[in-house]
């Protein structure tokens, strides 16, 4: 069994922060929410791996986790370039997986109970593919399954006008290789792309065995700034522990906060869950529930709270920030003029004031 991550795509949704970086590299919980990709896959034994890069700065991908031995895994890198689709993604993995079956992890997609049952399932069950289904609210943003009233599949329509139900499909799938073969027969979607949603539609047609499972837990895709923010709460949430690395001076730590090595939190609250990353700087200021300050990152004289503060970034005199995403080595900090507001802001950035 192998495992094929997409780590390409151009993140438009995520602007500025994938100006610099791509969008499954920002951090939730301190952590690339493609670790959490690759993490699942190790733990679920799938140690092959194959990262598809995009044409958004691939070198930082390949630096951040090099051959994977650092995460017990083996990670081959297979270039995509321009985001022609998942099944286009798919089809340049032909090589790396060779005979064997594998299982295509999106790696912007976080799933609470992780994909070791429904590796289970497949393999068990013989299936040609096999898919996660969950049940959302608005489908219309996804690809849809169709059900009959059995719930046997009928078909599958990648972001329908009129959803045939309101199960979306997750970005996790489990192929045998012959989707390789029915991934050549695709033609480009009206957004220019080859659809994995069709190879399947393309397979269930064909009489090929498709199965599904049904994810009970939350499925968190981080396409947007309020889903990496709602991704960091849940995360933190969940997996935040009590582990007090840094130095505490004269200082309130509440609860499950995490405050790595060689931090500093001087005459501060800190309120958990919350994760202080190393080298950072929290004075005279208050650090409210499910907030991640990054590495290096300064916090002074100022409250944030629900927010992701990203490494090297530095926030001075802010009364109280909230549902913030500030990106690397970003400044944000009060001047003494009163009613002045002085930016330098890059492109795409939105500033609520
Ligand atoms: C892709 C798939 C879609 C699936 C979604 C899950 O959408 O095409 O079927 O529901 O991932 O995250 P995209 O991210 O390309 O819009």
């Amino acid at each position: 069994m192998k495992g094929v991550v997409l780590h390409g795509g151009a993140g438009t949704r995520l602007r500025p922060l994938t100006f610099s970086g791509p969008k499954q590299l920002i951090p939730v919980a301190n952590k690339p929410v493609s670790q959490y990709v690759i993490e699942d896959l190790r733990d679920s034994g799938i140690k092959d791996i194959a990262v598809v890069l995009g044409e958004t700065f691939p070198e930082l991908v390949r630096d951040y986790y090099g051959d994977g031995s650092w995460l017990g895994v083996r990670i081959t890198y297979v270039y995509q370039g321009r985001p022609l689709g998942i099944a286009h993604a798919v089809s340049l993995c032909r090589d790396f997986v060779g005979n064997d079956d594998f299982v295509v992890y999106l790696g912007d997609n976080l799933l609470q109970e992780g994909i070791s049952g429904f590796l289970k399932e497949f393999v068990g069950g013989g299936y040609d593919a096999y898919i996660l289904l969950k049940e959302v609210d608005d489908p219309r943003r996804f690809g849809v399954a169709e059900l009959d009233s059995s719930g046997g599949l009928v078909d599958f329509v990648e972001k329908p006008e009129v959803p045939p139900s309101n199960y979306a499909l997750v970005g996790v799938y489990f192929f045998k290789p012959v989707v390789f073969d029915i991934i050549k027969g695709l033609k480009p979607s009206w957004r220019g792309e080859l659809e994995i949603t069709d190879a399947l539609r393309l397979m269930l047609k064909g009489g090929y065995r498709v199965g599904y499972g049904v994810v009970r837990g939350w499925w968190l895709d981080t396409g947007k700034k309020d889903d990496i923010l709602y991704a960091n709460s849940v995360i933190l949430d969940e997996r935040a522990k009590r582990v007090l690395k840094g130095e505490i001076i004269n200082s309130r730590v509440e609860g499950r906060v995490m405050i790595e090595e060689g931090s500093k939190v001087i005459n501060s609250v800190v309120r958990g869950p919350a994760v202080i990353g190393s080298g950072a700087l929290i004075k005279d200021s208050f650090i409210g529930p499910y907030t991640s300050i990054g590495k290096d990152a300064e916090v002074i004289n100022s409250s944030v709270e629900y927010s992701i503060v990203l490494e090297g970034a530095s926030i001075k005199g802010v009364e109280r920030l909230d549902e913030s995403l500030i990106g690397r080595r970003a400044k944000v900090m009060r001047n003494s003029e009163r009613r002045v507001v002085r930016l330098n802001v890059g492109d795409y950035s939105t500033i609520e004031i």
